[in-house]
């Protein structure tokens, strides 16, 4: 039985990001009221310019059946990656793909390494597998314990790491990746691989390692990359074994023709909007990061993705102080209580435009300058979940 995570505060968190659950937190005085979202994270750019003239000339196809198997999308994505498109499998967002895999894996028994996307835990739960749930190197960071992971590889389990990880941020190096997938492919340990957030790093994908990895599945989300989670679309890369009998168990049109029209638009540019992406991203982050860190109570904490974490370093201010005072000006964050492990004193920030950004910090200044002064004192971290 997977106990719940820990929270300590007044608030039950929303499992996810998004504006879903503002009416049962902030009741109806939001409603109406135009939100700034940072507890989403994705493509700080949104889609590439033109995505929505293909999508209007892409309605005229709705009277017909969309490609059985979205053939020339897998046929693009395998060029992408320089495979065959045996190794591709598309579907209505990487989570969609993830629950019509796991019932489908002979072993019903999961390591899943925490703080990471609460969605791993739940479907492993819905199939009522067994979780071994890994617990942190730390708590001041959250970073993955790769020793931990590495001694729970043994056979007949699926490993299910997110690389860079969710809510942190942070990557595994490509060693302890690489010694990880190594140790996983001589114990027949299925390893799913998250690469939903890798698009926006610096850091090399896992995707060539398929070719000799016959247990690796790498699940990708284009819904991150090109700022698309309306529509739905991400991909698997996996052996054609895998990929094969995975989609035996698929309707033939399990992707709709808009989907498929955005993913072949979104491809076509040579990868030229993902670059600008990564750049933006990377100072806009740096720059929010700065800022933050100059507000006395609040510690953003190092991150290679999107979205980072802020530590709120306050006796007087916890997340719950923060994310309510924050809404309450029509600002969200992910309040991190719902993710394994952490508690009531952590956020999380998507990347937005300057603007937004802007919006964020000033908004962050005016709540930490008008929070009585507590002595700040290395916190009490989380008990951990056994
Ligand atoms: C690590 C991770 N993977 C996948 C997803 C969802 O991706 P998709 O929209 O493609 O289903 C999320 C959403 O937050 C996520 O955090």
């Amino acid at each position: 039985m997977i106990s719940p995570p820990v929270k300590e505060g007044g608030i039950k968190p929303p499992r996810h990001g998004g504006s879903d659950e503002v009416v049962r937190i902030f009741g109806n005085s939001l409603i109406g009221k135009k939100l700034l979202d940072f507890s989403i994270s994705i493509n700080p750019l949104g889609p590439p310019s033109g995505l929505m003239e293909t999508l209007t000339r892409a309605l005229k196809t709705i009277p017909s059946y969309p490609e059985i198997d979205a053939k020339t999308l897998t046929g693009e994505i395998a060029a992408l990656h320089n495979l065959s498109p045996r190794h591709i499998i598309v579907g209505n967002g990487s989570t969609d793909l993830l629950f019509s895999l796991i019932p489908l894996l002979p072993h019903k028994r999961a390591v899943i390494p925490y703080p990471s996307f609460i969605e791993y835990e739940r479907v492993c739960e819905i199939y009522g597998w067994h979780i071994l749930h890994v617990p942190p190197a730390d708590t001041d960071r959250f970073a993955l314990d790769t020793r931990a992971i590495l001694s729970n590889i043994v056979s007949h389990t699926t490993l299910f790491l997110c690389q860079p990880n969710n809510p942190t941020g942070q990557c595994l190096e490509s060693e302890a990746l690489e010694s990880i997938l190594d140790k996983a492919e001589k114990q027949g340990t299925f390893v799913i691989l998250d690469e939903a957030f890798l698009p926006f790093t610096e850091r090399p994908s896992a995707i060539p390692w398929v070719s000799r990895h016959e247990s690796l599945i790498i699940l990708r989300s284009m819904t991150k990359s090109y700022g698309i989670p309306g529509l739905r679309l991400g991909y698997a890369v996996a052996a054609p074994g895998i990929i094969s009998r995975w989609k035996s168990y698929l309707p033939p049109w399990n992707v709709n023709a808009l989907a498929q029209a955005a993913g072949i638009y979104c491809l076509q540019d040579g990868g030229v909007h993902l670059k600008k992406s990564k750049v933006f991203i990377y100072e806009e982050r740096q720059r929010l990061m700065d800022g933050i860190n100059r507000l006395s109570t609040l510690h953003s904490l190092p991150s290679e993705a999107n979205f980072f974490l802020v530590s709120i370093e306050s006796e007087t201010l916890s997340a719950d102080d923060l994310y309510l005072s924050l809404g309450k000006r029509g600002i969200l964050v992910r309040h991190c209580g719902s993710f394994r492990g952490m508690g009531n004193h952590h956020i999380r920030i998507g990347i937005k435009n300057r603007e937004d950004n802007q919006a964020l910090l000033s908004a962050l200044r005016d709540i930490v300058s008008s929070t009585p002064i507590s002595q700040a004192e290395p916190r009490q971290d989380v008990a951990t979940i056994s």
